[in-house]
């Protein structure tokens, strides 16, 4: 991505013209002042309290609205999530902090084509490919030998740390999550953790610049996470951007103030045998106001072999995926545009 595909610079330098890469095909537009036919639902809200430290019904009704969430929706929001909210605030302005360096200064660590890490866009692969109203900046922190030292910025100074403690919360708070969608699935409570073993931890920060016209383009294009779980913050005081893909309309995620939006990833799809969904999701933008999201994608050990949990096929559900090598899918995964659930065809069994 060059200076010119740089959406702050574009910002700054044609404040008002949307350039062709980022017009969308009409089909593809976010219908933002569409009056909506159907009163909007909003995702389900999960109270970790409860399953933490909830007497036995507080427990047994959270965990049934939790299986119920991950079933039908694939999206929910988790409230006393135990992460710490001024690390969360901290990470927060470091980000913001880290996108208002000048240009020069964030390509000092550039996403390289064909890599997922550093400043740039991700998943761009073609001259004709439309370009998402966003800029990225993505880091892998689990195992360490997926970190690339080089690209961890020096400005600003606290960067690193802050980002390290919060990234070690956030992997307790899925361990957490994980082991409560086990039980809730009849499974023993450490499966995923043992199955998981050295599991892989990414960041990306997506920074979105207000659009004069978020009626054309995409902050970021509709597709499901490769992931196991995804966590993701929302800066305090953006504006509403993200969208889930659910009964053929795209539905707002609504941010509740401290509460982090976690989604189910392709993984858990394909280890529930597609009772745990793995929703398409996109963000829009806004005419007046920015948007900051902090997204964290929590998966297992790139040697893990993936496929169906036998517990969860028989004759009612038989198996609909294939056994795979995860660190296959995830290099399916990271050399293709985001497009929908497209990705999870890697996982499906060929019945041709
Ligand atoms: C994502 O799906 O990676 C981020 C969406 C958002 O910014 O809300
Ligand atoms: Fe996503």
């Amino acid at each position: 991505v060059g200076h010119i595909d740089d959406v702050q610079e574009l910002r700054k330098t044609i404040p008002s013209r949307i350039p062709q890469r980022f017009v969308r095909d009409r089909i593809e537009r976010p219908r933002l002042f569409m009056t909506n036919p159907t009163p909007c639902k909003n995702i389900p809200v999960i109270d970790l309290s409860n399953l933490q430290k909830g007497s036995k019904d507080e427990f047994r009704a959270e965990l049934l609205q939790l299986s119920a969430s991950c079933e039908d929706w694939g999206f929910f929001q988790v409230i006393n999530h135990e992460v710490n909210l001024s690390l969360v605030e901290s990470l927060e302005k470091v980000a913001m902090e880290f996108f208002m360096l000048p240009l020069e200064e964030k390509q000092k660590y550039p996403m390289l084509p064909g890599t997922v890490q550093g400043y740039g866009q991700a998943f761009v692969f073609s001259e004709d490919q439309k370009l998402d109203w966003c800029n990225m900046f993505a880091l892998g922190l689990e195992p360490h030998f997926i970190r690339n030292p080089n690209l961890w910025p020096t400005k600003p100074a606290t960067f690193s740390e802050t980002l390290e403690a919060y990234s070690r919360e956030i992997r307790k708070l899925c361990k957490n999550l994980l082991k409560y969608i086990a039980i809730g699935l009849s499974l023993d409570e450490n499966v995923f953790e043992d199955m998981f073993g050295a599991a892989v931890q990414a960041v990306r920060m997506n920074y979105y610049p207000a659009c004069p016209r978020p009626d054309l383009v995409l902050g970021l294009s509709p597709h499901s996470d490769g992931s196991a779980l995804t966590v993701l913050q929302q800066g305090k005081g953006s504006s509403v951007g993200l969208q889930i893909f659910k009964d053929n309309t795209w539905v707002p995620v609504q941010p509740i103030p401290n509460a982090l939006v976690i989604n189910i990833g392709d993984t858990i799809e394909v280890l529930t045998n597609g009772r745990y969904k793995s929703v398409e999701h996109r963000a829009v933008t806004h005419k007046e106001k920015d948007r900051l999201s902090i997204v964290t994608f929590y998966a297992p050990s790139y040697d893990l072999e993936v496929g169906p949990m036998p517990e969860l096929v028989d004759e009612n559900e038989p198996c609909k995926y294939r056994r795979y090598n995860h660190g296959e899918y995830s290099k399916n995964y990271v050399t293709n545009k985001l497009q929908g659930k497209k990705a999870l065809e890697f996982a499906k069994i060929n019945t041709t």
